[in-house]
């Protein structure tokens, strides 16, 4: 078996006031593949994601991205190189209010990654257009609607060529007809161009679509992983019968 794009042992946290938040969990994320990760509220979804794209310390359990260590328990790599491995998408885009959908996402590459002003713009167009964004460049996030927000803070993601691309509830603050549009650009983004990602989402019809593999979080633990097949499947675990049923 090759050598996946993420893979995540037996992740352990714990917070003083909630207790064992994640209880040993094992994430493997195969190259050019999509990964969702459903669960209940409060089951520990972006506590695992926190993790995964290194916001957070695990008390226990390893992370690698491509065979890389980049955590071994408390032990978060510092080094850059490791560190740009991920890239996050949250709920809210959080995009410099001051600069423009360009200006958003040409700033780390350039900054970050030094590449001169010119390269760096080559490189936050191609990205906008990936997203089909590329018509907004010259917009500030308050002229954007909230779907061509989201649109564009994933380019800013991208535009890092993250190993794998992390994504927290990514349309969870958008309406349906918003919703559609930046499942459409992930499920392309999954598809056509093979980008590594992990979607934390309650939209099952996307997962239905557009992941490859699932696991089923339910108080800190992974109960069900495996192919999206294991959704159509009753009888495997009475916690996803029961969360599927709600869904
Ligand atoms: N910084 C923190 N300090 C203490 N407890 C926390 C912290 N962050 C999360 N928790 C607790 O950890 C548990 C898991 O939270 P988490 O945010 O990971 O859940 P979730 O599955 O993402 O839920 P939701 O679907 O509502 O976003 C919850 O009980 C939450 O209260
Ligand atoms: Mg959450």
């Amino acid at each position: 078996m090759s050598t996946p794009a993420l893979e995540a042992r037996q992740l352990r946290k714990h917070w003083p006031q909630s207790g064992q938040v994640l209880d040993g969990c094992t994430v493997r994320v195969e190259r050019r593949t999509v990964h969702a990760l459903i669960g209940a509220s409060g089951s520990g979804k972006s506590t695992l994601l926190r993790c995964l794209g290194l916001l957070e310390r695990p008390d226990a359990g390893s992370i690698l991205f491509e065979g890389v260590t980049a955590a071994d328990g408390p032990v978060v790599s510092n080094d850059p190189r490791v560190r740009r491995c991920v890239g996050m998408v949250f709920q809210e885009p959080n995009l410099f209010p001051h600069l423009t959908a360009l200006g958003n996402v040409w700033l780390a590459p350039h900054r970050v990654l030094g590449l001169d002003p010119g390269e760096a713009r080559e490189r936050a167009r191609m990205t906008l257009d990936r997203v089909h964004a590329l018509h907004l460049a010259d917009r500030r996030p308050d002229e954007l609607s909230g779907g061509e927000r989201q649109r564009v803070a994933i380019a800013r993601a991208l535009a890092m060529e993250p190993t794998v691309l992390l994504c927290d509830e990514p349309t969870s603050a958008l309406d349906p007809m918003l919703t559609r549009e930046v499942m459409a650009v992930l499920r392309e983004l999954a598809l056509d161009a093979g980008t590594n990602m992990v979607v934390v989402t309650h939209d099952m019809d996307f997962v239905a679509a557009a992941a490859d593999s699932v696991d089923f979080l339910h108080a800190g633990r992974i109960r069900v992983s495996g192919s999206t097949d294991v959704l159509g499947t009753r009888g495997l675990d009475a916690e996803l019968d029961r969360f599927l049923q709600r869904s």
